[in-house]
């Protein structure tokens, strides 16, 4: 070994930095390879008549190493459970997290997936074959008119998608009966006021079986709302027009909670739903007296306004770190 003990000494005298000062400890006092460490176990294979000698001569060592370093820590100043100042204020580390859109569709996934739903998306530019035809809104279909969208110029019948519903399209190409799925993603309309946006988000769901029916779909969005937006909120369910189910439905939520608001005790409409239609089924191949289910699509944010108490529905997408900072 090429080395003396006091070498060691003029290093700890020499450190500059405690972790200068961890270095030399972990080379004379390491568990595995440290000088003193290892000196001090092999004193068991010297001669007899040397080990009283040698193990003196080592606990000096070390006691006078460990003082050594001890003082030069309080030198320095750091590394000692005393020199630290718990009273300090710290500047508070900036921690980042989601916006509370993609939040809440992950617990949307997360909430049905709980419930057996597979997770499908889609893309958000879409033909009108599967945004329209496929879903039993033909060409001439007054029901466009409601859904009037962006068309991608130079891509011949192709629109930003209006809703989440094609994936059901593309889900039942895809797979074959008994299934159920849950579709969260981005859509287009032309509309824009406190509760529209021309581009908002959906979550569509698919259910379909032998014997599927309107009493499931109940259960599985109140469920899910409930569980989604952590209280017993009300809703209620009224007949409505889709051409792509039959019987059709739309579900409002109640307004309720501290928005002092006019709207306190209001409906607000969450989304659509009901019994998918024959047309749509015969359309991907599906037998509809064999096969039979329920979809729905709702709006994401809608229920997060009941559920935060938002009254204006922008305020999501205006980037105010004051407003998205409180979620
Ligand atoms: N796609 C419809 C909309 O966006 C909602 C809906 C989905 C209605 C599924 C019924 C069934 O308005």
């Amino acid at each position: 070994m090429s080395f003396t003990w006091s070498d060691f000494e003029q290093k700890i005298t020499a450190a500059t930095t405690s972790t200068d000062l961890e270095i030399i400890e972990h080379e004379l006092f390491g568990r595995k390879a440290g000088l003193l460490t290892e000196a001090l176990k092999g004193i068991k294979d010297l001669p007899a008549i040397e080990k009283k000698d040698a193990a003196k001569e080592l606990n000096i060592m070390k006691k006078k190493f460990t003082e050594m370093i001890a003082a030069k820590r309080t030198e320095l100043g750091g590394g000692s459970i005393d020199a630290i100042d718990v009273t300090l204020d710290l500047p508070k580390k900036q921690r980042g997290h989601h916006h509370l859109i993609p939040e809440f569709m992950r617990q949307i996934e997360e909430v049905f997936g709980r419930m057996g739903f597979d997770v499908a998306y889609g893309p958000e530019m879409e033909t009108e074959e599967l945004n329209f035809n496929k879903l039993n809104i033909p060409d001439d279909h007054p029901a466009r008119d409601g859904q009037d969208t962006f068309w991608i110029k130079g891509v011949e019948n192709t629109v930003l998608r209006t809703h989440t519903s094609p994936v059901q399209i593309r889900y039942m190409q895809e797979h074959k009966p008994p299934f159920r799925m849950i579709c969260p993603g981005k859509v287009y309309r032309k509309d824009s006021d406190a509760t529209h946006s021309p581009m908002f988000h959906q979550f569509e769901g698919l259910m379909i079986g032998k014997d599927i029916n309107l009493a499931n779909l109940k259960a599985v969005l109140v469920t899910a709302l409930r569980e989604l937006i952590g209280r017993d909120v009300e809703f209620r369910f009224r007949t409505g027009y889709f051409p792509f189910v039959e019987p059709g439905m739309e579900m409002d939520m109640m307004w309720q909670g501290d928005l002092e608001d006019s709207r306190e005790g209001k409906w607000l409409e969450m989304g659509g739903c009901g019994m998918v239609h024959p047309n749509v089924l015969r359309n991907v191949d599906i037998d509809p007296d064999e096969w039979q289910g329920f979809a729905f699509g709702f709006g994401v944010e809608r229920p997060m306004m009941i559920k935060h108490q938002i009254p204006d529905l922008r305020a999501f997408y205006e980037g105010d770190l004051r407003f998205l900072r409180q979620f």
